[in-house]
């Protein structure tokens, strides 16, 4: 069995559903601080298997604790956290509490009851704004600028030396790039709370009539077309690198990979391409650069393909029209 730390969360709720179809038991822990319970049904009913969850918190040590006795867990992937660069800048306690002590709370556990395997939910901006692109894993952290970016090098940096500290861990760190999409059966997705920060929800709810368009920040980078280039992968390819990562778990020390396409797509082609595929409107304007934003930066996806045997497999058409379809759903249903 494995234990998923926030897999009522987008990125988690697609990791449970791989889980549970390829025959793996899944325990899930989520204090529903950013989703909502709903999504534990949907993803049963999705894989047609039953979901073990834990409604609490990976700082309460008794919870876990409880957890490892009552499940035969094997390993843990940890998604559980704080994702919101801005809101980071603003409450910078809430995001090392949660995101650097929640992890070490959760390794704690895992040590008590001799869990050794691990997959942490890491991020392409640990590399920080002064990384060559295409990414590569064998580059050193740089400076992330945001208290969340921060938070990931730093939990990073924790498991390094807890790994260093015993030959017996396995931890393999993800580096996700810009995950999109949602499942293709339309049930789950990403639900901001309130006005979205990222791109994609934010098109999709320009699309749904929930706002009134997109502002496109920057088109003077020195990029194609002036504006921004990320690399966008479908999270359910994401998912599928967990999986993928599971087998690493048998050999002890640290891996790091990279999951993202290797390609980098501008936001004017991602809002263009999002009317070209729906065939819904969507007006957009230029605006001002937003503080913070790199100009350009795509993944390196080498290692991942050698080592992992996996490589993101949808387009970014399947990206847009999964995205849209998860978003009429969750605007009908009210998620
Ligand atoms: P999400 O907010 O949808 O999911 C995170 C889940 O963790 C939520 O269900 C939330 O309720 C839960 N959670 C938060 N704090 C908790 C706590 N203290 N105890 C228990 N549960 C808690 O976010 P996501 O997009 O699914 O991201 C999952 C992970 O991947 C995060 O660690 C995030 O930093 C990382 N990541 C996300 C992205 C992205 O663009 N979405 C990119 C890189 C890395
Ligand atoms: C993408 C591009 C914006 C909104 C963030 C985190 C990163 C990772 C993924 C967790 C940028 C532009 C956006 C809008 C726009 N998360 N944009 N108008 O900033 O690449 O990455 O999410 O680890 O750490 O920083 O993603 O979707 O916010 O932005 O023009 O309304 O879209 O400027 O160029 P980002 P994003």
């Amino acid at each position: 069995m494995i234990l998923l730390t926030g897999g009522a969360g987008y990125i988690g709720s697609h990791i449970a559903v791989e889980l549970l179809e390829m025959g793996v038991e899944v325990a899930i822990v989520d204090n529903l601080c950013n989703s909502n319970r709903s999504v534990i049904e949907r993803i049963e009913s999705i894989a047609q298997r039953p979901v073990v969850f834990y409604e609490g918190d990976i700082r309460d040590a008794a919870l876990l604790a409880s957890i490892f006795e009552m499940c035969p867990i094997e390993a843990v992937i940890h998604c559980a956290g704080l994702k919101a660069v801005g809101e980071s800048v603003t409450m910078p306690l809430a995001y090392y509490d949660t995101n650097v002590y929640g992890s070490i709370c959760l390794c704690q556990a895992m040590q008590k009851a001799n869990v050794k395997k691990l997959i942490f939910s890491s991020s392409a901006t640990v590399y920080g704004p002064d990384a060559e692109v295409p990414y590569l894993e064998s580059m050193p952290r740089g400076v992330a600028t945001s208290p969340y970016g921060v938070s990931k090098g730093m939990v990073e940096k924790v498991l390094e030396d807890l790994g260093a500290s015993d030959p017996d861990w396995s931890i393999v760190v993800l580096r996700y790039f810009n995950p999109i999409g949602a499942h293709p059966t339309g049930l789950i997705g990403e639900s901001p709370q309130g006005t979205p920060n990222n791109l994609m929800p934010f098109i999709s709810q320009v699309a749904a009539g929930v706002l009134s368009k997109v502002m496109i920040f920057g088109n003077d980078y020195p990029t194609s077309d002036g504006t921004c280039v990320r690399d966008y992968l479908h999270v359910v390819d994401l998912a599928v690198g967990h999986r993928a990562s599971l087998r690493v778990l048998d050999s002890p020390g640290m891996h790091y990979y990279n999951l993202g396409t290797g390609c980098g797509t501008s936001v004017l082609n991602m809002v263009q391409s999002f009317i070209e595929v729906t065939g819904v409107d969507i007006p957009y304007q230029f605006a001002p650069r937003r503080e913070g934003d790199l100009a350009a930066f795509w993944a390196n996806v080498s290692k991942a393909e050698h080592e992992l045997a996996w490589r993101a497999e949808k387009t970014l058409n399947d990206m847009l029209s999964d995205t849209w379809r998860w978003q009429q759903y969750a605007i009908v249903h009210g998620h």
